[in-house]
């Protein structure tokens, strides 16, 4: 998944395309490169491996000039993240392409191409798409035939962007499978993989649909579709207005910290208009969701990465006080099954960006296999996944930069948790159980603002866990996925192996591993399975496993020499989840950081997971 960048218009568009890849870099971050077509009419480029800022450096050695240009930003796929696999892709003076998704078939078009002579440079999915292209560029057909021709050869899933003299003063772009949108501006028109990255240039908007070929010119757009390319098709212009959004980090090193500690504002926004008094409001999830929910048998939930996790939480919740049975699902493997739909499900979506290929595509399939309604959770309003659901709810977040998700998670566990108390009421259940929670819910803010300030004795803990190799995080109930989030948390940032074990299943395996050198994490809260999970600890314990306890008030750990309890707030149990995560938060990024690695960026990954 990568991030595209395109302008044309009567100025220089290089320093448009490089501040547009600043706003795409949380797609993909290990190469980077741009095209112009320059005052000889030629494409000129620039790449490098790494991030925008090396290939700013690289520009300003080297300056390019150019009214007409595309860009990219790229997390690698097929090839190494190097100069030589960067985008912009070209054949020759012809054509340059950028490209975001994966050509399925590019190793039966790369043969052939070099069976016919084509010079392939790289060894990326995307060189095909230039090559094609050119070849009927060669044939004397128009640039818009050119890349349909090309595009009707390809198999997968493609945003692309093409410049090239034959056309100088604009952009052919298509859409399948992964995001584009154009903006419009005065006397000048940008593309890019996502609104976000064009709002400090126009706020005037199409967001192209599956199947579109676009010409974008200074002076309009037109397009048509891929099927059949002589039929021009109308697309609503939107109106959005507002600032991109600044990528400021505040007092502080890291968006992630910075992001770790917006959670109580966070969730004030989550919950506002949301509920009032005691009662959940109903067009939380829009207003078709009364009828809706009230239709609901069951619940089939669908996400990835911490998304997936928060599912998992939600599913102890919806089955134990809603109780409706509900299933949870990674999405890369709900697509590719044959799922059997209980009559009456609700499908739910979590998804921090909206972009995620999986969550899409089983968004996608869910609609032929008979269920109620689909439901969003998300934090993009302007995402693919808000506008292809049903219902939505909107996490209210606020941007969230930092590949490790966090903020997010509790925004959308917020969310799931007012789903929840819904489904419980349209079930019939007694006002009174809903008002507890709800009233609970009104001091979420200062719940996580007291687990925050145990950042002093987790910052020290984390010193003494940089030099370990593997780390395993326990719980029970809807703790044990909090423990598989906190496990993933760890080693997304700090590279170091973690695992997340449900506590019972402790003496099925993973007690083999347990030794002096082996860190066990404990998320303890109050609750009815609090004596089982000591036990469990107890376990450990006689193992020599140096244990960090995470404990309610109210329990009985106490701290020894092998065991450090940190005090954890009083929170109602349907809580706790949200609130044990924000420690688990800070511990990773407090290893992370005495470890050195890139918080923000960690290597190999993306922000936004745009192909499968
Ligand atoms: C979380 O820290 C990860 N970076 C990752 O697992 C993420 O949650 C996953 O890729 C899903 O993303 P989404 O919520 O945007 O769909």
């Amino acid at each position: 998944m990568c991030g595209i960048i395109g302008a044309v218009g009567t100025r220089d568009v290089v320093p448009i395309l490089l501040d547009g890849l600043r706003g795409l870099e949380y797609r993909g971050y290990d190469s980077a490169g741009l095209a112009v077509i320059d005052s000889t009419q030629r494409p000129v480029r620039e790449r490098t491996r790494g991030k925008v800022t090396s290939l700013v450096e690289k520009l300003n050695a080297r300056p390019l000039c150019g009214t007409t240009g595309i860009a990219h930003t790229r997390w690698a796929t097929h090839g190494a993240p190097s100069e030589r696999n960067a985008h912009p892709h070209v054949c020759g003076a012809k054509v340059a392409i950028a490209h975001n998704g994966i050509i399925e078939n590019y190793e039966t078009l790369r043969r052939e191409l070099l069976a016919t002579g084509a010079m392939l440079e790289s060894e990326t999915d995307s060189e095909v798409i230039a090559h094609l292209i050119a070849r009927e560029i060669d044939a004397d057909r128009s640039l818009l035939d050119s890349v349909a021709q090309a595009c009707h050869r390809l198999e997968g899933a493609f945003a692309i962007e093409v410049a090239s003299p034959k056309v100088p003063d604009a952009l052919i772009v298509v859409r399948v499978g992964s995001p584009l949108v154009v903006g419009i501006g005065d006397g000048e028109a940008f593309v890019a993989s996502a609104l976000d990255a064009l709002l400090d240039l126009t706020d005037q908007f199409v967001v192209l649909e599956e199947g579109d070929i676009a010409e974008v010119r200074c002076d309009g757009l037109r397009i048509f579709s891929l099927a059949s390319p002589k039929r021009e098709i109308k697309r609503e212009v939107l109106k959005v207005e507002g600032k991109r959004h600044l990528k400021d980090k505040g007092e502080f090193d890291t968006f992630m910290h910075k992001e770790i500690h917006e959670q109580p504002e966070a969730a004030v926004r989550a919950l506002e208009s949301r509920i009032s008094g005691t009662r959940v409001l109903q067009p939380v999830f829009g207003v078709a969701a009364e009828r809706v929910l009230s239709r609901v048998r069951s619940v089939h939930i669908v996400a990835a990465g911490s998304s997936y996790h928060c599912g998992l939480i939600a599913k102890y919740w919806i089955e134990d006080v809603a109780g409706l049975p509900c299933q949870v699902e990674v999405a890369s493997e709900f697509r590719y099954r044959k799922a059997v739909v209980l009559p009456g499900s609700l499908f739910v979506a979590i998804s921090q960006s909206g972009e995620t290929a999986d969550t899409l595509a089983a968004l996608r399939i869910s609609r032929r296999l008979g269920f109620v309604a689909s439901l969003a959770i998300c934090n993009v309003p302007t995402s693919t996944l808000v506008r292809e659901s049903n219902m939505t709810y909107l996490m209210q977040a606020g941007p969230e930069f930092s590949v490790a998700s966090t903020k997010a998670i509790s925004c959308s566990l917020v969310g799931l948790l007012l789903l929840t108390l819904l489904l419980g009421r349209s079930r019939g259940h007694s006002p009174d159980a809903e008002a507890e929670v709800v009233e609970a819910l009104h001091s979420l803010d200062d719940d996580i603002r007291e687990a925050l300030a145990l950042e002093p004795q987790i910052e020290t803990l984390a010193a003494q866990l940089i030099h370990r190799n593997h780390a395993l995080f326990l719980g029970r109930g809807p703790q044990y996925p909090v423990a598989l989030e906190a496990a993933l948390k760890l080693k997304e940032i700090s590279y170091i192996h973690a695992e997340g074990y449900p506590a019972g299943e402790l003496k099925h395996g993973p007690l083999a591993l347990i030794d002096e050198s082996m860190p066990v994490i404990v998320i303890a809260p109050k609750d009815d399975l609090i004596e089982k999970l000591a036990s469990n600890v107890r376990e450990v314990e006689a193992r020599g496993g140096e244990l960090i306890v995470f404990a309610g008030q109210d329990t009985s750990f106490a701290a020894r020499s092998d065991m450090h309890v940190l005090p954890m707030p009083r929170v109602h149990e349907l809580l706790a989840p949200i609130i044990y995560n924000v420690p688990l938060q800070l511990l990773a990024y407090h290893v992370a950081r005495c470890k050195g690695t890139d918080i923000d960026q960690p290597r190999n990954l993306a922000k936004a997971v745009t192909v499968e």
